[in-house]
């Protein structure tokens, strides 16, 4: 955690002077824009291509190529990381490898692509990934670019591929044994402008069912896959009021995404399979599942006892509630349901989690923010990396 750091207590005094100006008013339609024109171009421009770069999750080559060009123009040292055939993790900092703060976000996208659009009138920008996360990025860059001057050497930037599809592009890089370790790192995810203290854990689990074909008209020849996964998801249904709960997080929700069964309407059922992902308010995936193996214990032994089968298997590795640090004043907080690459960054960073754009329309045909949201992230981006060094600084100087 000691790394020296020479330049940071002056050029954070000389930032906090300027910070005890009164702050900007919150944003509204009508507001000027917040950010000097020139910062503000450059981050409309830089948000423009992200979104107009196709990117859905396996095809994030031509992002990760341009993105590693653009900061490279920039003055950035960048590193690109293949964690598969044409898929880049992209890594910039200044001159010094090993900083003590890493900003990072994902460049890829849920499907399908659809165009960038600006509406100047309303100051609504939208397009796929024009929120998720592509919003986050460019504030990042643009925020980072603005703190140079008295953090270049202390401020990393890591845009990774594959967070939408479980993270295998943040897992690479925390594998990665030439990676820095970092004392704080700053995620980027719509989170509506507010900090966010926590996410709620996940567990994913597919229930397959085997069971025997027979003409529907002698049913009792058979045994259908598909009655025995009606009984199956009856005993979940009634686990679901059972599952861990906590104050911070609250209920624990378990959803039936995907259920498939049988070949047609006059054949018993062979096989019949359900895809379930728990969001975990307490508790452990361990824990969870072995509630859901108990819950399904006795449809599990008449099915055998018939000849057929029933099976748990669980998806990715999971993991229970992610705890994030939001101790820095001016913030709004909220905790939120949905996953992120914050757990897939092993080590014991610091970890803050913010970002411009709502998560309810993130994945959806209508994604979009507003101009001010972008432009207030930048501010806001650069509020808690001073914060959160100057804390570091602090628990640096008591050891
Ligand atoms: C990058 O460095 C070069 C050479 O020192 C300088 O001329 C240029 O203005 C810098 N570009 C940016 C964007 O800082
Ligand atoms: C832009 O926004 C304005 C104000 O909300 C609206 O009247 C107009 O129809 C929009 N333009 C387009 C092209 O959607
Ligand atoms: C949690 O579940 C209980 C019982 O099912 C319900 O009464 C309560 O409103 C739920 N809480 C939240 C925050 O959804
Ligand atoms: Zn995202």
């Amino acid at each position: 955690m000691l790394r020296s750091v020479l330049l940071l207590p002056v050029a954070l005094a000389a930032l906090t002077a300027a910070s005890q100006r009164p702050p900007p008013p919150p944003p509204t339609a009508r507001d000027a824009p917040f950010l000097p024109e020139t910062t503000s171009g450059e981050l409309l421009h830089l948000h423009r291509k992200l979104v107009g770069l196709e990117s859905v999750t396996g095809d994030e080559q031509h992002i990760g190529l341009w993105l590693a060009a653009y900061l490279r123009d920039r003055n950035f040292t960048v590193e690109l990381h293949e964690t598969a055939p044409r898929r880049y993790n992209v890594l910039a900092y200044g001159e010094k490898r090993e900083t003590s703060i890493l900003v990072s976000s994902h460049i890829d996208t849920v499907p399908p692509y659809w165009p960038y659009f600006y509406n100047e009138t309303s100051g609504i920008i939208g397009g796929r990934g024009s929120v998720d996360a592509k919003a986050s990025v460019a504030a990042q860059i643009v925020a980072v670019e603005g703190l140079r001057a008295h953090l270049y050497d202390e401020i990393s930037l890591l845009f990774v591929v594959g967070e939408e599809t479980g993270g295998d592009g943040m897992r690479h890089f925390s594998n990665w044994n030439e990676r820095p370790p970092y004392d704080i790192v700053i995620f980027g995810e719509p989170t509506e402008g507010k900090l966010v203290c926590g996410h709620k854990g996940i567990l994913g689990f597919t229930l397959s069912i085997t069971g025997k074909a027979a003409h529907s008209g002698y049913p009792w020849l058979g045994v259908s896959a598909n009655d025995v996964l009606v009984e199956a998801l009856a005993k979940l249904l009634e686990l679901r009021e059972q599952l861990p709960w906590s104050e911070k997080y609250g209920n624990t929700t378990m959803n039936f995404g995907r259920i498939v069964g049988g070949v047609a309407s006059n054949v018993v059922a062979e096989t019949a399979s359900a895809e379930i992902t728990v969001r975990l308010a307490a508790g452990t995936p361990g824990l969870v599942q072995s509630m859901v193996i108990d819950a399904l214990k006795d449809v599990k032994t008449t099915v055998e006892a018939l000849g057929g089968d029933l099976d748990v298997r669980r998806g990715s590795e999971g993991y229970p509630p992610v705890n994030i640090n939001c101790d820095i004043e001016g913030f709004e907080k909220m905790t939120v349901n949905y996953g992120t690459d914050v757990p897939n960054l092993k080590g014991n960073h610091k970890r803050y989690l913010y970002g411009p754009g709502s998560i309810f329309v993130a994945h959806s045909d209508h994604e979009a923010l507003k101009r001010e949201e972008l432009e207030h992230a930048v501010l806001d981006y650069r509020k808690i990396i001073i914060a959160a060094s100057k804390m570091d600084h602090q628990d640096q100087d008591e050891l």
